[in-house]
């Protein structure tokens, strides 16, 4: 009898040591301590013992009880703790994710720049003029003092509608449209889209926008110019930012000039953002052709003028370091919300 409870306790603590699951346990329980369990046989067995054994036989099997009882529940503690560590790890929700919050908006970079220009040039009482995308030829080349076989219009590849009809190549054609309509004093900025038949790649874009300024008033000169290209460098640069005109052409300006504006990087030593020059160039300008104001109906003898058009894709990739001209126009989101 002893032999036999000896050999069950044993056997039943290496069965319960080998449950993965509390389900598993509870079968071995019952098998063992169940009303028709191995251990619960043996306490009924006893009335076949001789009387004077069956206190001490009494006593053996309820010790094994006890411990069996003891290690099922120390056990069951044990698994009850692994499977809800297990499920605590499976349902796991993480809260710090944030991927189901709608990403909000902010306003493309080439705009944000390009608001900033306007409310520096309408601080300085410039009027915004809008004119459109898709143009005659007559404001677009021809008041621009571009007749049909100038070669200036090999300069830019222009997409033609038709043969009077076409998507404006420069926002200059905007110069016309206000002139016509406004005579001097006028201040006018124009930003807005410009088409060429451009392949894209780093430097090129077959869309593109420019922000034309235009004042004309009686004995405005080129250091009407000059200043404001100053400060509109030093603003949207940096304070000891510098500017200078080279010699240039377009048919609508006499003399015309390109801007530099000194390096922002290296501050004019030469950088490889400046290509070792020390300058930048930011635009194309010059002093309204007397030509244009004739054709405009205004006295090239009495008003003078002077006229600029600014790549804003240029200036706002200066001031971002962008380094390809296409990104802006791939609307990856990894790209737009570094300026949101
Ligand atoms: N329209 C010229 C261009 O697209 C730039 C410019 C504008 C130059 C106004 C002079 C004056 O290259």
């Amino acid at each position: 009898m002893e032999e036999k409870v000896k050999q069950l306790t044993e056997e039943t603590v290496s069965a319960i040591a080998a449950c993965n699951t509390t389900a598993a346990l509870n079968d071995v329980r019952v098998k063992i301590l169940g009303k028709s369990g191995a251990l619960t046989a043996l306490l009924r067995n006893m009335k076949d013992l001789p009387p004077e054994q069956r206190p001490e036989a009494g006593k053996i099997v309820n010790v094994a009880r006890e411990k069996l009882e003891s290690a099922f529940s120390d056990r069951q503690d044990e698994l009850l703790r692994i499977e809800s560590e297990k499920r605590m790890r499976e349902e796991r929700i993480d809260i710090t994710i944030d991927e189901h919050i709608p990403l909000s908006g902010g306003l493309h970079p080439l705009t944000q720049v390009r608001n900033r220009i306007v409310e520096f040039f309408t601080s300085l009482g410039f009027v915004i003029a809008d004119s459109p995308e898709i143009e005659t030829d007559y404001y677009n080349f021809e008041a621009l003092n571009i007749p049909a076989d100038h070669p200036a219009r090999e300069m830019q590849d222009t997409f033609f509608v038709t043969d009077t009809i076409l998507l404006r190549s420069q926002t200059s054609a905007g110069q016309i449209r206000m002139m016509e309509k406004v005579k001097p004093p006028l201040k006018m900025l124009s930003p807005g889209r410009v088409f060429r038949a451009d392949e894209a790649d780093a430097t090129h874009t077959p869309v593109f926008h420019q922000i034309e300024g235009l004042v004309v008033d009686k004995g405005i000169t080129m250091c009407d110019l000059k200043g404001i290209l100053d400060l509109f460098a030093q603003k949207f640069f940096s304070k000891s930012t510098r500017t200078r005109f080279r010699p240039s052409y377009f048919p609508f300006t006499e003399p015309s000039v390109e801007v530099d504006a000194s390096c922002h990087r290296c501050g004019g030593k030469g950088c490889n953002v400046c290509k070792g020059t020390g300058w930048i160039e930011i635009m194309g300008a010059g002093m309204v052709n007397r030509n244009v104001l004739a054709n405009c109906g205004i006295d090239p003898d009495e008003y003078t003028g002077f006229a600029f058009g600014c790549g804003l894709d240029r200036i706002t990739s200066i001031i971002h370091g962008i380094t390809d001209a296409r990104i802006p126009f791939e609307n990856d989101i990894r790209f737009l919300k570094q300026f949101r």
